[in-house]
């Protein structure tokens, strides 16, 4: 049996329980495929992020994407000014990112790794985005993600998430993925649950569903939409 001597090794040692744990080969399986029928393969950016740097809420800055994927929110943030780092552990998703962004004339410079071994320079980032990765992380690595937010950020930067919300993941609890081995394809947050964990270093100024209406917009009605901003105690 693995030896616990640091907190790593215990975060290390609840990853190998579960099943689906890291789950690189199950994302590099599912950007290779890009004709299939899957919500967030698809072209446009989401509704909130559009609608935050159309509206100025969001000025141009350097931002930092947690989870890309094909890179839809990166490219969209690059063509409209921001010098952006983009992070995923499939090579097939940051492949297919690549290729956006040259179609598109703008620059993204992408991470191949797991966002838990990123280094990053404290306070670099104005923004923090994040669009279907957290309901992936488990309950264990959320101390270590929203550490990892907060150190990105500037004070005053802002923490943007879109997440599954309690109708839309699968609907386990936190004790149930240690129960069953597994996240179960996503896990649900509630409202409660998300200003829980912006308690800490945050102050939250959006929270609502994500709008599936908007034209030439990603917009699921079971997906939470959250902006937050980094504030610092004292
Ligand atoms: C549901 S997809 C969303 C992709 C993209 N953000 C979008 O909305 O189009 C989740 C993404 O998170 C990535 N991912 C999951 N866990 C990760 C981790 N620990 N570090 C970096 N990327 C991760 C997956 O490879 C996948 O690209």
């Amino acid at each position: 049996m693995t030896r616990v001597r640091t907190p790593d090794d215990l975060l290390d040692l609840l990853d190998a329980l579960l099943i689906d744990r890291g789950g690189v080969e199950r994302w590099d399986a599912l950007f290779a495929d890009r004709p299939r029928a899957c919500p967030f393969l698809v072209d446009d950016p989401d509704e909130n992020l559009a609608g935050w740097v159309e509206q100025g809420l969001l000025q141009p800055g350097r931002a930092l994407e947690l989870g890309c994927g094909h890179g839809r929110n990166a490219v969209f943030l690059a063509a409209h000014g921001w010098d952006v780092d983009a992070v995923d552990l499939s090579a097939q998703a940051l492949g297919w990112a690549r290729e956006r962004a040259a179609a598109a004339g703008v620059v993204v410079t992408s991470h191949h790794r797991s966002l838990f071994d990123l280094v990053v320079e404290p306070g670099a980032y104005d923004l923090v985005y994040d669009s279907g990765c957290l309901h992936h992380v488990a309950p264990h690595r959320r101390p270590q993600y929203l550490d990892l937010v907060r150190r990105a950020l500037a004070p005053g930067g802002r923490f943007g998430l879109v997440c599954f919300g309690p109708d839309g993941g699968s609907g386990l609890t936190d004790a149930e993925v240690y129960q069953r081995r597994t996240l179960g394809g996503g896990l649900g947050f509630s409202d409660g649950q998300l200003r829980a964990l912006c308690s800490d270093g945050f102050c939250v100024e959006e929270l609502r569903p994500m709008d599936p209406s908007v034209p030439g917009r990603f917009g699921e009605g079971y997906l939470t939409v959250l902006l937050a901003t980094r504030v610092t105690s004292g």
